[in-house]
């Protein structure tokens, strides 16, 4: 008798489906798609930040970058962002994002780390078209009241790294990778967490 799970007529699923390292490797492919292809839910994940009252503060950002060989993600924000004074005191964040056409969820804990000034903030901000450079020149820093909504228009640059003082990167190390895989056969959750010396000290599946 063949298995419910795989009853005559059932799609046939993915190589991941029952398979822990595959299920990583394609955790990372789809972070690593995200950040290439604008359409996919993964460009756009959303972070979770401790605010200075307890209440995690949720938003979206744009996945600027994901190396699986560093298990860093990257993204973008200005300086003047209330975030920044809340990652500091808790650099500790979750990352969310969950993909309809895929049917993946994933989760991530991650260690965060500001750069204003090193190297992957210089080159994000060297390989940011004008139009992404905008936001950082807006006179008024992001959640700042303002008495009408001209106040915070962006003026048109003198120089193209107008700007720049206000962008930084935000480089997260992932510390945990949750996966969930929706299936009508059965749905497929995995854990996966790295010790503070990168080495992968757990790899589990886990009741969806
Ligand atoms: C599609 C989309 C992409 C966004 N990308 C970013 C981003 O990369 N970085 C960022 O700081 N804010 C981004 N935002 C705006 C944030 O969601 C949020 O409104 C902003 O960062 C200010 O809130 P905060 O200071 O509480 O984080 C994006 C919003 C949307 C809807």
């Amino acid at each position: 008798m063949p298995d419910s799970a795989y009853a005559e007529g059932a799609p046939a699923q993915p190589a991941f489906y029952d398979n822990l390292d595959a299920t990583l490797t394609e955790a990372w492919n789809r972070l690593e798609a995200g950040v290439r292809e604008r359409h996919s839910l993964f460009h756009t994940p959303n972070v979770a930040i401790l605010g200075g009252d307890g209440t995690p503060g949720i938003r979206t950002v744009v996945l600027r970058a994901a190396d699986r060989t560093a298990r860093q993600v990257h993204f973008h924000t200005d300086r003047r962002s209330s975030k920044l004074p809340d990652l500091r005191a808790h650099p500790r964040i979750g990352l969310h994002a969950y993909d309809p056409d895929t049917k993946i969820q994933l989760r991530l804990a991650c260690l965060t780390e500001i750069d204003e000034s090193g190297h992957a903030a210089e080159h994000a901000w060297q390989n940011s078209p004008m139009m992404s450079r905008a936001c950082y020149r807006a006179p008024v820093g992001p959640g700042m009241p303002i008495a009408s909504p001209y106040d915070a228009a962006v003026p048109d640059p003198d120089h193209p790294d107008e700007g720049r003082e206000n962008f930084c990167t935000v480089i997260c190390t992932v510390l945990e990778l949750e996966w969930l895989y929706l299936a009508a056969a059965g749905h497929r959750r995995a854990r996966f967490a790295w010790d503070d010396g990168g080495v992968l000290v757990t790899a589990t599946w886990l009741a969806p």
